[in-house]
């Protein structure tokens, strides 16, 4: 993946990202709010880290849920950066235009770390890589949970998956052009592995608690927690 194309990609959505993906995808906020739902209550968070965060919407979740969290927020498109800066203007925020592959933490640093539909523009060799940084970066007991688009087990459980999604994005007000958009992004820019592929690269990472608490068609949230 080039990130300067990605980051341009995004850059030119912006602001018309949250409206279009609504459209695209209609289960869209009842994930995001199932990633925070879903989270382990029984340690406290101070620290979060969000990769690709776009324009913001799970990050004004993390503001809301987590009070009083410092919450560094990464992405490669300064567009998107700009507008989540503008969205949430509090100091407990750190911007950073990054490459999040790029990406530097402290061992044992963080309480949590999030992402919601970033980590697919990965190739299959750099989520492994990104699984094991992420499981030093982050704290005994911290979590790691993503939500994404995953392949199916089968290819032919991929394409009805896929099948599906066009017909719920069409109901749902999407145009063909938009779709077109969306499928032309999608061969040049995603990595789609499969639920059991990561789940296995995160046990190979080190994590030990790992479950899917929310899947629908080829998204699914993923959970992982460290030792
Ligand atoms: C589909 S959007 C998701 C945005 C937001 N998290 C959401 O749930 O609506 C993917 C975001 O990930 C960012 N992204 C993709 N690959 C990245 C990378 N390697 N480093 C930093 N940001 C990346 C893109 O720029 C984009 O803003």
């Amino acid at each position: 993946m080039n990130d300067k194309q990605i980051g341009t990609f995004f850059d030119s959505l912006s602001e018309d990202y949250t409206a279009v993906i609504e459209r695209c995808f209609p289960r869209y906020r009842e994930m995001l709010w199932a990633l925070l739902d879903y989270l382990p209550t029984d340690k406290p968070i101070g620290s979060i880290l969000e990769l690709g965060c776009g324009t913001g919407n799970l990050s004004v979740l993390l503001a809301n849920a987590f009070p009083a969290a410092s919450i560094r927020v990464v992405d490669v498109s300064r567009e998107s950066l700009e507008l989540s800066r503008a969205r949430l203007d509090d100091s407990r925020f750190a911007f950073e235009e990054r490459d999040f592959r790029d990406l530097s933490c402290d061992s044992n640093s963080l309480d949590l770390v999030v992402s919601s539909i970033a980590v697919h523009h990965l190739t299959s060799l750099e989520k492994r890589r990104l699984f094991a940084q992420i499981y030093d970066w982050l704290k005994p007991a911290g979590t790691f949970c993503f939500a994404d688009q995953f392949r199916g087990a089968t290819e032919d459980l991929y394409q009805r998956h896929i099948h599906h999604w066009h017909e719920q994005s069409m109901a749902a007000g999407s145009s063909s052009d938009e779709w077109e958009m969306w499928m032309d992004h999608q061969l040049e820019h995603d990595f789609h592995d499969s639920l059991t592929d990561q789940v296995d690269w995160l046990r190979d990472a080190g994590f030990s608690i790992i479950d899917c608490p929310w899947r629908y068609l080829l998204w699914a949230i993923v959970q992982a927690r460290k030792s």
